[in-house]
């Protein structure tokens, strides 16, 4: 929009000049060509890549679950459902990209859920599928109800979301009620082993707003017999700094099997729902907010470190007991977004600025790359340090442990939380230049792809995947960062919250 206003405004220049003598015409048409910094409009730019990856995926994808786009070929790694297209969905929706839209919910009423060829992840399919029908559902039979072209295609929302429950909920059958989370539909067993924490934790939010919608608390009470094994962790060796406990459990017992955690994959979302519950709903949630605090508190004092070489960051470690490992990773930089979040909502500084610090520090990993793109692991323990890296790590606070990418969205996430929470335009200015840094080493054929190096001009090597993810998180905070109005499924900027985020980048209602 802003470009077209400046060009239709130099056509109105040039012709009001053109009876001036030559040499005031020079003057002005100079002006003109060189004067105006380019405004590029950034929320339109991410549109168009969201365009140009719907249309990727959808020629050489659709209905599967998502596109491998060097090749011009499909994968299906969530059971051949179509993730790419759940995840995609709300973001076509914040972008008002109509046709989109309805390519997507006309596709959601003709999946059969019982019908898979590979084993089903409760969580996955929880965060991608569940999360994108029902926050599709909140928008579409809310503020967005307009873009929808066959309202019948915004009840199946609601009713797969049901039949989706009902497909995965033998997963609770187990003597704890903990639900393993590996699930194979033929027979309707199990994979027998320990669950995550964040795979049990992470369910809580998506089941419960089912129940609310639906009036059936079969689904919240589930997931919430679960959740209490995660707070008043078993044996209590497993939780070894307060309020921060283990990462493997044991779903015949409930009892955890270690001791060892942070917020990193695995453990991570399981404290991102802790303070989204009580922004979901204060009054039924207070005890999880309460567990929040407990946690918080131990990170800031346990966990948060600053690197001996660049004691100006701050990054979480994670631990074993009460050992402390100076390591984290992409996927751990929502923290810095959670600790904003939970700062706003607490009315905490404390929280608040430390969420800040921890964003600073994510930034600090982009900005050290060849391709200005976060590694996927990183360390800072000066005893470790890769003998080739140590330059990199006197210059940067932290040395690369992986170096793949995988079009994650953490780091822009946390500079969403912290540009909604703070107004200072730094932040846009940074997810900006990760945009266009992804944009430019994760363009490929079709669409976009992980990448196997972003300590290398061009990243790498291509590893032929564009996850579901891409569209629900990177390209939807990308977008909304630079978007900057008060639409009410924003994050707030003062902690009144009407729409809360799922670990999937999905809005839904709060009750
Ligand atoms: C699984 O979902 C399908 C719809 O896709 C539904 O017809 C079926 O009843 C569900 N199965 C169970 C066990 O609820
Ligand atoms: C279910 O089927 C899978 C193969 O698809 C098999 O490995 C597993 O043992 C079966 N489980 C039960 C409980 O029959
Ligand atoms: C958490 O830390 C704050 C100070 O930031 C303190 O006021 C509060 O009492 C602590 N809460 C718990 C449960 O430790
Ligand atoms: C964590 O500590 C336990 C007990 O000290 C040890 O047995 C285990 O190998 C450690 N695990 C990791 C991943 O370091
Ligand atoms: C994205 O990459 C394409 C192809 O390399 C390029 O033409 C386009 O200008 C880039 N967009 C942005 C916003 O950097």
């Amino acid at each position: 929009m802003v470009r077209i206003a400046s060009w239709i405004a130099f056509g109105g220049v040039l012709s009001a000049v053109s009876a001036r003598p030559a040499r005031e015409v020079d003057d002005a048409v100079k002006r003109q060509y060189s004067a105006p910094p380019a405004v590029v409009d950034r929320a339109q730019a991410v549109i168009d890549t969201f365009r140009l990856s719907w249309a990727g995926y959808s020629t050489y994808a659709f209905p599967n679950d998502e596109l491998h786009p060097v090749t011009n070929t499909f994968g299906n790694s969530r059971n051949g459902w179509g993730a790419s297209a759940a995840d995609a969905l709300t973001t076509a929706l914040v972008m008002g990209q109509r046709d989109i839209v309805n390519q997507i919910i006309s596709h959601i009423p003709k999946i059969d859920w019982s019908v898979t060829s590979s084993e089903v992840s409760l969580f996955e399919t929880t965060i991608r599928y569940l999360g994108g029908m029902l926050s599709g559902y909140d928008f579409l039979s809310g503020p967005l109800a307009d873009l929808a072209d066959d309202p019948a295609n915004v009840d199946a929302l609601l009713t797969q979301s049901v039949n989706l429950a009902n497909n995965l909920s033998y997963a609770f059958q187990t003597p704890s009620g903990v639900p393993y989370n590996i699930l194979d539909f033929s027979n309707r067993s199990f994979v027998v082993e320990p669950n995550g924490l964040a795979t049990v934790g992470t369910l809580i939010l998506e089941w419960t707003r089912l129940s609310d919608l639906t009036g059936d608390y079969s689904y919240a009470s589930l997931v919430e017999r679960a959740e209490r094994y995660l707070l008043a962790p078993s044996p209590p060796s497993s939780e070894p700094f307060p309020g921060l406990v283990g990462m493997n459990i044991e779903p015949t017992t409930g009892q955890f099997l270690d001791a060892r955690g942070g917020w990193i994959g695995g453990a991570d979302s399981f404290y991102e729902y802790l303070i989204k519950m009580y922004v979901y709903d204060p009054n039924r949630y207070a005890f999880l907010r309460d567990r929040w605090i407990l946690a918080a508190n131990s990170t800031i004092e346990y966990l948060g470190t600053h690197p001996m070489t660049r004691p100006d960051l701050t990054f979480l470690a994670t631990y074993n007991g009460t050992a402390i490992q100076l390591q984290s990773e992409h996927l751990a930089c929502f923290d810095g977004g959670n600790f904003i979040l939970g700062g706003q909502v607490l009315n905490s500084d404390d929280y608040l600025n430390f969420g800040l610090a921890l964003v600073d520090g994510c930034h600090a990993t982009y900005a050290a790359t060849a391709t200005a793109i976060g590694p996927e692991v990183f360390g800072w323990d000066a005893r470790q340090v890769p003998a080739n890296q140590v330059d990199f790590f006197v210059r940067n606070g932290f040395y690369i442990l992986n170096s793949g990418y995988q079009l994650r969205p953490e780091v822009i996430e946390s500079y969403y939380y912290a540009y909604r929470a703070t107004g200072d335009k730094k932040y846009q200015d940074w997810a900006w230049d990760a945009f266009v840094a992804i944009n430019a080493t994760t363009r490929v054929g079709s669409g976009y792809s992980s990448i196997r190096n972003v300590n290398v001009a061009g990243g790498g090597r291509f590893t032929n995947m564009m996850e579901s993810f891409w569209f629900a998180e990177v390209l939807k905070y990308s977008y909304l960062i630079q978007v900057d109005d008060d639409a009410p499924w924003q994050v707030s900027r003062t902690g009144d919250n009407q729409w809360v985020w799922n670990t999937e980048a999905h809005p839904v209602r709060v009750w």
